[in-house]
């Protein structure tokens, strides 16, 4: 029987395609395994979105390669970089043998049959519709609602890779809901570049797709406990899909609004198509909706021409909106992007002193938005164990990360409620507790230093 791995790069619309692929994979026969050397295809979903993970590519397909000429392993790519010019040079060099677009998934078994080694699988075209079978023994899973983006941010190469927005149909969404439901999922989170224009591709309402705020609401009748989304547009961020957010129990009061940069002049530049002011009504409007709204940002520093004034603003809006979390990232000039062509890239020091700048203040927002927490009770989605043996680790609804000690009752992935007591800028440290706030009795757990059985805490 082929065995094959695929090794997934980016962002979680990637891993989503991932999982899509191994389901077709596993459908044709084919046996998937946890590590390259046992495999006899090896399938590389790529990301292009930076000089980085283009990096991380390259090199791992340079050892790919090798593994060609030495036992014949048979190559694939997929993914963003697949579609780009500079990818397929990239595939051309390593010698990839399979090479899959993000708008060409379903083709795997074309592509595989083509290849002597996959001879005697049965190629069938058994997903369609881009139905994926819920990943097993998970309890979240992400869903995909809509495909590329209409947007030109000028730094972005996603349009190109992934193409103009297409939305799914809301049949087709919920009829997978139904099936993550049936496996056992509490929580799902939404996908797409822009969910805030779900249902409007290229300008112009789709016939017979709901709104965003109104899919949130079918989502929400589903009886999925918790929905999160990501991402969000501020430009084509709405009023009724905060109503909508606060009107649905199961939406966690959690957003992802990128902001990128917080002056002006690079917002315009960046082509974002809003201001730091309609940004920042953005914010009131959400908070006015959902009082506990937790945020969370995208920034990117170090933009072609922005000055130190310019990111001086960027600090004061982290400072007004107080983020719970950020991704931040230091301008990469993509090949192919308008930025690219059009303006001059800044020295690497000024972006690295300036993101270094940015992370501490991230890190003293989620410090003090974090030990906002400790006392408090709230609800985890424990997914498993911990790196350290006895603890399970999660996130709330807000999407912070926890750790608690195991308990009695629940010693494995679950939705159950903790109490906060410790807090860092990355996690939060908690006790599980009863439906009246008692702290469960914790199981004993294997102390390593001591190398052996260490007694329960005292119960609080
Ligand atoms: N569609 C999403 C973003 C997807 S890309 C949105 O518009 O919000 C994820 C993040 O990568 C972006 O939000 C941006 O912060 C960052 N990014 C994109 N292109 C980049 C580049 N050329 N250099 C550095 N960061 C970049
Ligand atoms: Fe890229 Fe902008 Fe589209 Fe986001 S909205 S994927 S940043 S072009
Ligand atoms: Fe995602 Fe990277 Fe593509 S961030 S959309 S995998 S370029």
């Amino acid at each position: 029987m082929a065995k094959a791995k695929i090794v997934t790069y980016g962002c979680q619309m990637n891993e989503y395609d991932s999982h899509l692929v191994e389901s077709q994979l596993v459908s044709f026969g084919v046996d998937m395994v946890d590590s390259i050397d046992e495999a006899d295809f090896v399938l590389v979903n790529t990301c292009a979105i930076r000089g980085k993970p283009v990096e991380k590519v390259r090199t791992l397909l340079g050892t790919l390669r090798k593994a060609k000429h030495e036992r014949g392993l048979v190559v694939g790519m997929m993914g963003c970089l697949a579609q780009l010019e500079e990818g397929q040079q990239i595939a051309r060099k390593f010698e990839v043998d399979v090479l899959l677009g993000p708008g060409s998934l379903l083709d795997i078994g074309k592509a595989l049959e083509a290849n002597e080694r996959f001879w005697g699988l049965q190629f069938k075209d058994e997903i369609n519709d881009h139905i994926v079978p819920p990943p097993k023994g998970k309890l979240g899973a992400h869903l995909t609602i809509m495909r590329g983006c209409d947007h030109h941010c000028t730094y972005c190469i996603v349009p190109q890779t992934r193409g103009p927005q297409v939305s799914r149909s809301p049949d087709s969404i919920l009829r997978e809901l139904d099936q993550l439901l049936e496996a056992g999922i509490v929580e799902v989170t939404l996908l797409g570049q822009n969910v805030n224009s779900y249902g409007i591709d290229q300008g112009r309402r789709v016939p017979g797709l709901p709104s965003f705020a109104e899919l949130l609401r079918r989502v929400g009748a589903s009886g999925v406990k918790r929905i999160k989304f990501t991402t969000s547009h501020p430009m084509n961020f709405t009023e009724d899909v905060a109503v909508a957010m606060a009107e649905t129990p199961a939406v966690c009061d959690f957003i992802h609004l990128p902001v990128q940069s917080g002056s002006n002049r690079v917002l315009r530049r960046m082509a974002r198509e809003y201001t730091r002011e309609k940004y920042l009504e953005h914010v009131e409007t959400i908070k006015k909706h959902l009082p506990n709204a937790v945020f969370a940002t995208d920034i990117i520093v170090g933009f072609s021409g922005e000055t130190e004034e310019d990111f001086e603003q960027t600090l004061s809006l982290y400072d007004e909106v107080g983020y719970d979390a950020a991704y931040m990232f230091a301008y990469s000039a993509r090949p192919g992007t308008p930025s690219y062509k059009h303006f001059e890239d800044l020295p690497r020091e000024v972006k690295v002193e300036r993101l270094a700048r940015l992370v501490e203040k991230q890190k003293e927002w989620s410090m003090r938005k974090n030990a906002a927490h400790v006392g408090k009770v709230m609800e985890v989605l424990l997914r498993g164990d911990a790196h350290s043996d006895g603890f399970l680790e999660g996130h709330t609804r807000g999407n912070h990360p926890i750790v608690v000690p195991k308990a009695l009752g629940a010693s494995g992935a679950g939705l159950y409620r903790a109490r906060i007591e410790h807090a860092t800028p990355h996690m939060l440290y908690g006790k599980l507790v009863n439906a009246h706030g008692e702290v469960l009795p914790e199981l004993p757990r294997f102390d390593p230093a001591s190398a052996e059985l260490a007694s329960p805490l005292p119960m609080a």
